[in-house]
């Protein structure tokens, strides 16, 4: 694939949003760091944003929108939610909010969660785009997984060309640090220190943030750890043969009614991933048994959350 570099103008964002509605990923400033685009609706598009970085695992990621009006279509906003909100967007700050039933989103952008991550940008050319797309665009930093968040559409062109379809360049990031994460689905909790700090925070809600649990191992990244999506059933991997008693989750020519793709394509199953996990819980799944899949590409961050889904339960 041929990655373009588009201008920061409307002929650029047309583009960048024509690559967008065919599920190709997109590269954007935002006035924190680039971002790695797809529309945050498209299981595939979003599956591919993974594959682009090389992300080990599923991490929920940002979905950004132009304004208010349209994050309340996608999530409800608490009191606290809306006065951070009504502060600091657009601008360098993320909500975590519980998502609408009907909000349209992927699971995939969730990770499976019931909340996600709302923001509105504050950069010229990332409000462009959003309005020229005209749709939510999810989007983590626009770096291979493990190396430095891109605040340049060189650094961007660095780890990724070949990778992506597009890089609009709007020049260098302004903050050049990650927005700031405060999950408002119970009492606002501080999950990443960034763009705005916590003192401004604590003034505009008029009352100090939680901090995130620790463990003894080391602080809980955000999304990685605690509160991540597990089917309600046990899952043992890794299966051939499942047992009588077990529903089987196949990948490819291995398994039956329920497969992650039935054609063994890693970029499907990934889209599929988190719908199949509701899906067992919705057929009330006690036993869950999951055909291999392989560990290789994408199939890294598949056999990833599967492993936290099959690992004892706290
Ligand atoms: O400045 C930024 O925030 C940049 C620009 C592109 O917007 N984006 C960014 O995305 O840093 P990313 O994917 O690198 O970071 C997303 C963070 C992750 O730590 C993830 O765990 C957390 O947000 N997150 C996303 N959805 C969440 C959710 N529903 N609950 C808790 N944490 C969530
Ligand atoms: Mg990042």
């Amino acid at each position: 694939m041929t990655t373009e570099t588009l201008t920061p103008d409307h002929k650029g964002f047309l583009r960048a949003a024509q690559f967008l509605g065919s599920g190709a990923c997109v590269a954007f400033p935002t006035e924190t760091v680039y971002g790695l685009g797809a529309d945050a609706r498209d299981d595939r598009a979003v599956a591919g944003i993974f594959e682009a970085k090389g992300r080990p695992s599923f991490n929920p990621l940002i979905v950004h929108v132009p304004g208010q009006a349209e994050a309340e279509a996608l999530a409800d906003f608490s009191p606290e939610a809306r006065r951070l909100a009504a502060a600091f967007w657009p601008g360098p700050l993320t909500i975590v909010v519980p998502r609408k039933p009907d909000s349209g989103l992927s699971d995939l952008v969730s990770a499976g969660l019931p909340s996600v991550a709302l923001r509105v940008p504050q950069h010229p050319v990332a409000q462009g785009l959003l309005r020229t797309f005209g749709g939510p665009i999810a989007a983590p930093s626009a770096n291979p997984s493990g190396r430095v968040s891109p605040t340049e559409a060189g650094h961007v062109l660095a780890g990724l060309r070949g990778r992506i379809a597009a890089v609009v360049d709007g020049g260098a990031c302004p903050v050049g640090l990650e927005s700031t994460i405060v999950d408002c689905t119970a009492a606002p909790v501080l999950l990443r220190a960034g763009g705005v700090s916590q003192e401004e925070l604590e003034a505009c809600l008029g009352a100090p943030l939680g901090q995130p649990q620790a463990t003894t191992e080391r602080p809980v990244a955000p999304g990685q750890l605690a509160s991540h999506y597990a089917p309600e059933g046990t899952v043992r991997l890794n299966v051939l043969d499942p047992q009588k008693d077990e529903v089987f989750l196949g990948f490819g020519p291995v398994g039956g009614a329920l497969n992650l793709s039935p054609d063994g394509d890693l970029i499907e199953a990934a889209a599929n991933l988190f719908a199949c996990l509701h899906k067992l819980d919705q057929m009330g799944a006690e036993r869950i048994a999951v055909a291999p899949v392989p560990e290789e590409g994408l199939g890294r961050a598949i056999n990833d959350r599967l492993r936290r889904a099959a690992a004892p339960r706290v």
